[in-house]
Formats: C-alpha cells, sequence, structure tokens
C-alpha cells in the first residue's frame, strides 16, 4: 500500500512515542486518535497537525469508544498502547472491522486471548503484531546478525529479563500507577515476559524450526510494594491497606521443542538497576548484557569477556548501520522508532511483518502460563502449539536490509 493511514488508541506515555516516531516515518498518516482522555487525545492531535498533517477525528467517548473508530473509520492499521486489558478488544475489533492490528507487550494477558487473536488473524487474514521493541536495539539485532552468520555456532540456551524497579511508577498517580499496580493484587508470575523473550525467540527460530514446548515458574514473596506503601504513602492513604499477591521476583525456564532452554525472570518490586541480561550461549561462543559483552571462542582470549563495542564495526545489523533510517529518525532514537519503521516498511512493501501473530501469542502466553506453573508449585505447563504445526514447515528469516 502506498500509505497506511492508523488510528491510534491510548496515547498515554507510550502511545505518543509511537505517535511520533510514526510522523517521521513517509507514508504513515495518523487518521483518528481514540483515548479515554480528552487531554491525551488532543495532546496526540496537535502533534499530528504539528507535523502538517490533517487534523485527526477524535474517539473520545468512554472506553469502548474504540469499536466505533474501528467500525466507521477509513483506516489500514488500528496501533493499540493501552492498558495491558484493552490490546486484545482493540485489536478484535480492528481486524473484525478489516484492520490490520497493533499492540503494545504483551498482546495478551490469557491463553484464550491469545487463541482469540490468532483466530481472528487468521479468519480475517489480517496482520495482528506484538511491537516488541527490545529486538530492534542494536546489541539484540548484532546478536541476531551473529547468530545468523555462524559466529556463536548451534545456539542453545539463553537468558532474558525484565528487571526494572517500578514501585515509584506504579503508585504514581498518572501514567501506569492508574493500571500496573492492580495486577499485583491478583496474577503472580511473569506479567511482562516479552522484552526478555522476543530477542531470544528471533535466535532460537521460535515457529520457524522450533517452539516453545513447555516453562515452570516460581515467585518470591511479595514484599517490594508493601515496603514501599509504608515508608513513602500518607497514614491515612487508602493504599498502605492494598495486599499483593505478585512475588516479588518471578524466574521461569522455558525448553523448546529442540530441547534449547531458556531462563526468563520478572522483577519489577525491588531496588535494582535496569536489566534486561540478554545472553545467548552457543556451540562457540556467548553474548552477554547489561553490561554488554561477547566471547567467541578462537577470536577472543581464553576465558574472557570483550566489550560488545568491538564487534559492531563486522556485526552491526544492516538496520542499524543504515543512513537513511538515521536520517528518517529526528531524535528519539534507536529501537523504538525502528520497529514503528519496519512495521510501515513491511505494510507498504508488501512484504512479511518481523513477526506474526503465531510470535505474539507465544510470547504473551508466557504470562498465564507462568501464573499457572506458580500456582502449581512450580510444576511443568505445556505450551499450546498456536501454529497447529506449521512450525515444523515454516523456514527462519533472514536478515532484513535497511
Ligand atoms: N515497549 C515498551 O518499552 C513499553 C514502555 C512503556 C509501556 N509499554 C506498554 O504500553 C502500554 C501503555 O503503557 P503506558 O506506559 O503508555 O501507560 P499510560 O497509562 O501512560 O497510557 C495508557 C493510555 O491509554 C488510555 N486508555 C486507557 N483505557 C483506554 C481505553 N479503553 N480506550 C482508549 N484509551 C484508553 C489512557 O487514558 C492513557 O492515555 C502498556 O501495554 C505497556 O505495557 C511498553
Amino acid at each position: 500500500m502506498d500509505r497506511v493511514r492508523i488510528g491510534f488508541v491510548g496515547v498515554g506515555g507510550q502511545g505518543t512515542t509511537h505517535v511520533e516516531n510514526l510522523l517521521d516515518i513517509p507514508g504513515a498518516e495518523l487518521h483518528a486518535i481514540c483515548d479515554i482522555v480528552e487531554g491525551h487525545a488532543q495532546n496526540a492531535a496537535d502533534t499530528v497537525v504539528k507535523a502538517g498533517q490533517p487534523e485527526p477525528t477524535l474517539y473520545i467517548r468512554g472506553p469502548r469508544d474504540f469499536e466505533r473508530m474501528c467500525a466507521e473509520a477509513d483506516l489500514d492499521l488500528v496501533f493499540t498502547a493501552t492498558p495491558w486489558e484493552w490490546h486484545v478488544p482493540v485489536m478484535l475489533a480492528a481486524m473484525h472491522n478489516g484492520k490490520h492490528a497493533a499492540t503494545e507487550v504483551p498482546a495478551a494477558m490469557t491463553l484464550d486471548d491469545c487463541w482469540r487473536i490468532v483466530e481472528a488473524a487468521e479468519k480475517y487474514r489480517k496482520h495482528c503484531l506484538l511491537m516488541e521493541n527490545c529486538s530492534y536495539d542494536r546489541f539484540e539485532l548484532m546478536t541476531l546478525n551473529l547468530v545468523r552468520q555462524g559466529v556463536l555456532g548451534e545456539v542453545l540456551h539463553g537468558e532474558g529479563a525484565y528487571l526494572h524497579d517500578l514501585r515509584e511508577v506504579k503508585f504514581a498517580t498518572d501514567g501506569e500507577g492508574l493500571w500496573r499496580r492492580a495486577w499485583a493484587h491478583t496474577h503472580n508470575g511473569n506479567l511482562y515476559p516479552t522484552h526478555g523473550l522476543g530477542p531470544i525467540a528471533n535466535c532460537m527460530d521460535i515457529n520457524r524450526g522450533d517452539r516453545f514446548q513447555s516453562i515452570v515458574s516460581m515467585s518470591s514473596p511479595s514484599r517490594g510494594l508493601q515496603l514501599w506503601q509504608q515508608e513513602h504513602l500518607e497514614a491515612d492513604d487508602p493504599r498502605r491497606r492494598e495486599r499483593y499477591v505478585l512475588g516479588d521476583q518471578n524466574v521461569s525456564l522455558i525448553q523448546t521443542a529442540k530441547g534449547r532452554t531458556i531462563y526468563l525472570a520478572h522483577n519489577t518490586h525491588s531496588p535494582r538497576p535496569y536489566s534486561r541480561l540478554q545472553l545467548i550461549q552457543g556451540t562457540r561462543g556467548i553474548v552477554s548484557g547489561w553490561p554488554y559483552r561477547v566471547h567467541i571462542e578462537g577470536r577472543s582470549p581464553a576465558h574472557e569477556w570483550e566489550p560488545a563495542e568491538k564487534y559492531y564495526p563486522e556485526f552491526e545489523h544492516p538496520l542499524w548501520r543504515s543512513q537513511r533510517i538515521q536520517e528518517m529518525d529526528r531524535g528519539h532514537g534507536g529501537m523504538d522508532f525502528l520497529e514503528d519503521f519496519r512495521l510501515i516498511e513491511c505494510l507498504r512493501q508488501g512484504e512479511p511483518t518481523d513477526t506474526t501473530v503465531y510470535d505474539a501469542a507465544a510470547i504473551s502466553s508466557m504470562v498465564e502460563l507462568s501464573i499457572r506453573s506458580v500456582a502449581s508449585g512450580g510444576k511443568p505447563q505445556e505450551v499450546p502449539d498456536f501454529t497447529r504445526g506449521k512450525w515444523r514447515q515454516w523456514e527462519p528469516w533472514g536478515i532484513v536490509e535497511g
């Protein structure tokens, strides 16, 4: 398609970033904006107009107004960056009305919802994509390039995580504080598996030659939010009475059909610097994130790490080398821009998107599967095969150019 007419649902923190990115990408047009907060929608509309595009139509009549938008607006793509519970309803409304769907992470919070998006994408023959920005970060893409060029040998093991102290964010009186803490009342598992798992799935050809097969998961006690309440909230703040079940540290082990192993962790309640771990072990070498480092047998000094910087001149991914992409991005930088650029580029060129609805379902299914495993004392849970056997036929994808 020549241009991509977009309706955006949920323009808070992350939605605003996407809108700004999309306005820098040739062919992307913001035709409609939907939010339950009129001020958020208006801010986004002002940004669209400032960028020289016509004023978008606002859909601000409450939490299901995206349905009206999907039904009546002429759009090619509906993009949602709403709180987690709204991702699937928005995407189903989009596909049901003949539009492609893209969502912030995770795509879905239950197994039933994972199947719903798969079935809708197949029935309506629409793209339904998990926008996993970390898969587009510089180190993650160089890792994929090292894997594709065989430098790491056969990939055997991966480690990924979302380790991000969100205590203050969860108690904020705006943004994620309005909805994210609520999940900790009722759910105990890995509520945010995608940043760690997305890049590993690419390196392991998940759904293209291999697939996630089983998971075991355990959670530590829940302490961080309770301690924060006592130390930071006024004595009469009703939030001091809230109780949480989400264990501060959740750890999972995933095995793939080919026998590969993955360690996946989640912790948003403890004092610690940010990390996604980002480790890939192959038969010929290892890369590891935070700090970014590499060891390749025969290249690196024996038993020693080398800084990843040393490997960028030779193994930088073409998307990060691309002058064309660097010129387009007027300063929000890196991975978030790249993921939006690739989505629009694939739709405009009629090329396969970098991931599919099957990836969205497989990666997001770890939310409910980890919860089930934790609840059963760490028993293994079988991961559904959302491809219904097609993962055996589908070929791994190559390295795309910029
Ligand atoms: N990929 C990343 O790095 C990254 C970073 C931050 C957030 N996120 C994801 O983005 C999503 C949004 O997070 P955020 O930090 O922007 O939260 P936010 O609270 O800042 O924004 C959510 C927006 O959705 C609006 N909204 C809520 N319910 C709605 C509905 N029914 N219809 C229309 N609009 C609705 C809110 O008014 C708000 O403007 C979440 O899925 C989160 O996990 C991803």
